[in-house]
């Protein structure tokens, strides 16, 4: 059975109330032996930070969400510093820009991301980033930082071209559900174009339900689906995908 690491999902999300431990032992049947539960504000950090706590490799990562960087509380980064400390913390995130969405101001999305980017550095983490409709000015961001943290771009959304441009720059690139959707030849064409050695599978589950439970309520254990239409894209099978990914997502978040 092949060891799979679901490196971002939200398994705190209300979505999972009525069977969350449930949902947590049907990943053994998928062969999901490790997972990161992402935290988009301080609340949700720490419940992803208590639930990683009381249950086996399971991580968690801390940060605002662009959705949120409007609402970010006087002394959040006070907040995530100390939250960095935590074993069971093992990256900054989600963090970004939502240009799709435009919840918070966009000159306010870019100080609370360059603020946890400081403190990503800081803390010497790795950073989530979610990008959704921004990757122009995340690229121009990026370049214009004399420093950057390790990183993974994730539930990647962007062109081929795209997905090299964030690999010069060092970063991790994670493929979700929508990598298995019929009409996604170019988001297909930047998973064979990725280098192995960066590349991650993830649920983001509540959320994008993978062929061929697309619209159902997604869970941690279908990174299995995600990982097998990677592994078809690259001509691997599925052990080796779930070898390469796994050992990536272990590398990143250093579990
Ligand atoms: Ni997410």
């Amino acid at each position: 059975m092949p060891e799979l690491f679901d490196t971002h999902c939200h398994l705190d999300d209300e979505k999972f109330d009525e069977d969350r431990e449930e949902a947590f032992l049907r990943l053994r049947e998928k062969g999901v032996t490790r997972l990161t539960c992402v935290g988009t504000d301080l609340e949700t950090s720490m419940t992803c930070l208590n639930f990683a706590r009381s249950h086996e490799n399971t991580y968690a990562s801390c940060g605002v969400h662009p959705h949120e960087a409007a609402a970010a509380p006087d002394g959040y980064l006070d907040r995530l510093r100390e939250l960095c400390r935590e074993d069971k913390i093992v990256a900054i995130g989600e963090i970004g820009l939502d240009y799709y969405y435009d919840f918070s101001p966009r000159d306010v999305q870019k100080r609370v991301l360059c603020e946890q980017l400081d403190l990503a550095c800081e803390m010497d983490m790795p950073a989530i980033f979610h990008i959704r409709d921004a990757h122009g000015d995340m690229v121009e961001l990026f370049r214009s930082r004399s420093r950057l943290p390790q990183g993974i771009i994730h539930c990647f959304s962007g062109s081929r071209e795209t997905a090299l441009e964030y690999v010069r720059m060092g970063f991790y690139i994670s493929f979700a559900g929508p990598l298995t959707f019929k009409k996604a030849p170019h988001l297909q064409a930047a998973a064979q174009a990725v280098p192995l050695d960066r590349l991650l599978v993830e649920t983001d589950s509540p959320y994008l339900a993978p062929e061929p439970l697309r619209g159902r309520r997604n869970e941690p254990a279908n990174v299995y689906y995600v990982c097998e239409k990677l592994a078809e894209l690259r001509g691997l099978s599925m052990e080796e995908m779930a070898q390469v990914t796994t050992e990536n997502a272990r590398r990143i978040y250093r579990v």
